[in-house]
């Protein structure tokens, strides 16, 4: 059981991570629209006596899922379970989660999607009535035992929306869709984060930061902890903006934010000049699935205006060609 739930990953970073997640509601910055809904759910939840409806939160990795999901927990006052897609290999695992599960527990399923349609099948009727069938034997003495369960709250995440069968998505009584953080958002979480970490850092910083982290909290942290390490090194009680620039440079950070992934998509666009890369053609040239290009990679390109989705395939903007140092084809109007 124990070797199920509890999976997540034990780094310094992460164990620190934790120590940074906001423990109360208005400590959590941004995602507003979500937050004021989860608010209302919550409180009304609470007023019946009852758990909250299960909720799904997509969209791509580190803006905050998790924290959410312990957050709802926190305010119900109920025990959250965690687990993810991949571990729950047999039915036999999902099971012993659930029969472990008592009556309001929260049980975080992270990268739900991973789910086999085995598993969802034992997940639909949990989800729905409460209630786990186990079958018992096979062919024409095979029996069904039908097992209650408490009363629970599955909350579900996944940076894949596109996978999630209709049938397990229908059940969710609510589903949220993550939006990046805007750069004085990812500010104000470097400097909340900041004094947790006994290291103030003054507001150039933070936003020196919060521009390079691709409107993501989770890269916010990280590269607060390595400006940090630089500003401690030095001898200096606080951290302010030309150690963060020398920092972020001396990481090879990209001023835009972008990650390896990204340039190199950037790249083949901009080498394609103008003409349009479907996504089979991008997922093989960079050992991707075409999903994950789609869901994981492209929306922060897309949010951000570096590339546009045409019915023939992807195309760079003149923004992307302004940020790999390159000339734009004259012949291609629309880039302009
Ligand atoms: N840490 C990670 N995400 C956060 C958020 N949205 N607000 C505050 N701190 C965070």
């Amino acid at each position: 059981m124990e070797r199920i739930v509890e999976v997540e990953k034990v780094s310094f970073d992460s164990v620190e991570d934790a120590s940074l997640r906001p423990s109360a509601w208005d400590d959590y910055i941004g995602q507003n629209k979500i937050k004021n809904n989860l608010r209302v759910f919550i409180d009304a939840a609470r007023k019946r006596g009852e758990p909250i409806d299960h909720l799904l939160f997509f969209g791509p990795p580190g803006l905050g899922k998790t924290t959410l999901a312990y957050l709802i927990a926190h305010e119900m006052g109920a025990n959250i379970k965690t687990t993810a897609g991949p571990m729950i290999e047999k039915s036999g695992d999902l099971a012993a989660i659930l029969t472990n599960l008592a009556e309001g527990d929260i049980l975080f399923i992270d990268e739900i999607h991973r789910l086999s349609h085995t598993i969802e099948e034992v997940l639909y009727p949990a989800m729905e009535d409460f209630r786990l069938d186990i079958i018992i034997g096979s062919g024409p003495a095979a029996q069904t035992v039908k097992i209650d369960l408490p009363r629970f709250t599955l909350i579900g995440a996944t940076t894949r929306a596109g996978m999630i069968s209709n049938p397990l998505r229908d059940r969710f009584g609510a589903h949220f869709r993550m939006d990046f953080y805007s750069p004085s958002d990812l500010a104000k979480i470097a400097t909340r984060a900041a004094i947790k970490l006994a290291k103030p850092i003054n507001e150039n910083a933070a936003h020196e930061i919060a521009r390079r982290s691709r409107g993501t909290p989770r890269i916010v942290l990280r590269l607060l902890r390595r400006v940090r390490d630089y500003a401690e090194v030095e001898g200096e009680e606080t951290i302010d903006h030309d150690r963060a620039k020398v920092a972020l440079d001396a990481l090879g950070v990209n001023e835009h934010g972008f990650d390896e992934l990204d340039i190199r998509l950037l790249t083949l666009l901009v080498e394609a000049r103008g003409k349009a890369l479907g996504l089979n053609t991008l997922g093989a040239a960079l050992s991707e699935d075409g999903g994950t290009i789609e869901e994981v990679i492209e929306p922060y390109l897309l949010a951000n205006g570096y590339l546009e989705r045409t019915a023939r395939g992807r195309i760079a903007t003149i923004k992307s060609y302004e940020v790999l140092k390159l000339a734009a084809p004259t012949d291609q109007p629309r880039l302009f």
